[in-house]
């Protein structure tokens, strides 16, 4: 099984940014646990991250008939982009969406997902391991050997 793990904007600055909201470790960590967490998982993973809108979709687009699911934090695109859950749903991919922080319990611009209607499931509020619960659930309900 192939996983893409796809991070919006500002997500690469994790340690430096607002780490009262979302902690102290840094990108690099991030990524190192979601590759550990593939290996545990017996799965293949790559990696992205993006401060771009357009980028975001290209990558999207290029797991069509590659990825077997994909884990998408989308950041601040979240509340603003229909192109994004646009082409999640053009490449019919089953994807979890993740955030790090609670979104339901900040400012009320961030309750609104327009990524959600295109993801199987939301994790939001579960930091870091947020992520690994979402590769964990597409591996269990997603795998293309079950
Ligand atoms: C975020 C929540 C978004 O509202 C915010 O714009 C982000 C990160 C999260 O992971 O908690 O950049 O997606």
């Amino acid at each position: 099984m192939k996983i893409l793990v796809i991070n919006g904007p500002n997500l690469n600055m994790l340690g430096i940014r607002e780490p009262a909201i979302y902690g102290n470790q840094n990108y690099k960590t991030l990524v190192e646990m979601i590759e550990e967490k593939a290996k545990a998982l017996g799965v293949s993973v790559s990696v992205y991250q993006s401060n771009h809108e357009g980028c975001l979709v290209d990558e999207i687009q290029k797991a069509y008939g590659d990825a077997d699911g994909i884990v998408i934090n989308p950041a601040a695109y979240t509340h603003t982009s229909v192109a994004i859950p646009d082409a999640l749903k053009a490449v019919g991919i089953p994807t979890v969406e993740v955030h790090i922080s609670d979104i339901n319990q900040r400012e009320e611009f961030r309750r609104h997902s327009f990524t959600s209607p295109a993801c199987k499931l939301t994790i939001a509020g579960h930091g870091f391991d947020g992520y690994l619960e979402a590769m964990e659930y597409l591996v269990n309900n997603y795998s293309p050997e079950k």
